[in-house]
């Protein structure tokens, strides 16, 4: 997939992301129900001198997971420990992170739905008992043996908590589903990093990029950061409407927030589909994508915005989609 600049995945650009990263609980914005419980379960694991519960944080790319985890660690005052999914390709991977943490320690493991099964199956014990038990020795002679572990709390991410399988989703205590954010939140956030950023950027401008993010923080970072450039070179350096505008059009970005893949996702399916029900697998191969790209990445936020409908016999595309691509919704004359 080219590099979208809508797409709540993270892009090459976006590594300067980390000084806008919000480190505590109180600057993290939005999230409100995750936000208030983590606050409370945080308390009292401090209070009983015990890690926190194993958390498990699922939904779209972007929505602050990452963020999250390591704000959860920063206020349980430990050390946090990064692995992701894909890469713990051996027993003694996990061994090797495993043996690094301190007690109360967060190990933070992103994509944990792309973690191999027998992966998993070593860090079932390792998440209940604190044991880890590996083979060790080769053909004929292997045996197990078993290490303790200090306690630790695991923090999971995953875009697809679909794709986990139940008995590891079942050693979760605590178990959140990430929002999209609301318009007032993404003003927020906007408004913070450009204070980050040392720019200028008026209400109705932030309001406007705030519209046009997806619901999704680290899209609404990006395209502040586009339109800071379009500002400085093309504007006055302060950021208004006019020339939010004038930048989004540039970066073919409608009003709603979608971008040309977008058009074509559901131009497909009301052009060569009639509007559907039409099976992933057919818009998919229409537009040149990959199904899993969509399923994550495009549909999420179409759903969410009632552009598309899920159906039992596929696809369809909603008379909002109509209305918003100008398309005269003719289907119910018919049925
Ligand atoms: N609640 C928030 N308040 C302020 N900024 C936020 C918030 N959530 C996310 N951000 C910003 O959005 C960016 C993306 O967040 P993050 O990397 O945590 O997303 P993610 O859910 O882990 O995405 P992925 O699924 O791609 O790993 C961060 O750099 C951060 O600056
Ligand atoms: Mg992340």
């Amino acid at each position: 997939m080219e590099d979208r600049i809508v797409s709540g995945e993270i892009l090459e650009e976006d590594q300067e992301e980390v000084s806008i990263r919000p480190l505590s609980l109180e600057e993290y914005i939005g999230q409100e129900d995750v936000k208030q419980n983590i606050k409370v379960y945080i308390e009292a694991a401090k209070l009983r001198e015990e890690p926190l519960d194993h958390v498990l944080l699922y939904g779209p790319p972007g929505l602050g997971k990452t963020t999250l985890a390591n704000i959860i660690a920063n206020e349980l005052g430990v050390n946090i420990k990064t692995a992701s999914g894909p890469s713990i390709e051996k027993s003694g991977d996990l061994a090797a992170i495993l043996s690094t943490l301190e007690p109360n320690d967060v190990l933070f493991i992103d994509e944990i739905h792309r973690m191999p099964s027998y992966i998993e199956e070593i860090l079932y014990p390792a998440m209940e008992d604190f044991v880890l038990d590996i083979m060790i020795g080769g053909e004929g002679n292997s045996r197990s043996i078993r290490i303790n572990l200090p306690k630790f709390t695991l923090v999971g991410a995953t875009t697809r908590a679909g794709d986990l399988t139940s008995p590891l989703r079942d050693r979760f205590g605590i178990i959140a589903k990430m929002q999209y954010y609301t318009i007032e939140e993404l003003i927020q956030i906007v408004k913070r990093s450009a204070k980050v950023y040392h720019v200028e950027i008026e209400d109705d401008a932030a309001l406007e990029l705030a519209s046009r993010s997806r619901g999704t923080p680290r899209i609404a970072n990006r395209l502040l950061k586009r339109v800071r450039d379009f500002a400085l070179v093309d504007g006055s350096g302060i950021i208004d409407l006019e020339i939010t505008k004038k930048s989004l059009e540039r970066l073919k970005i409608d009003e709603k927030g979608l971008d040309d893949t977008d058009h074509q996702l559901l131009l497909a399916i009301i052009e060569k589909f009639n509007g559907g029900p039409v099976g992933i697998e057919s818009v998919a191969s229409s537009i040149g994508e990959e199904v899993t790209t969509i399923e994550d990445v495009y549909e999420p936020y179409l759903l969410q915005q009632g552009f598309l409908k899920r159906t039992p016999r596929g696809r369809v595309a909603t008379m909002l989609a109509y209305e918003h691509l100008k398309i005269e919704y003719q289907k119910d004359l018919f049925h």
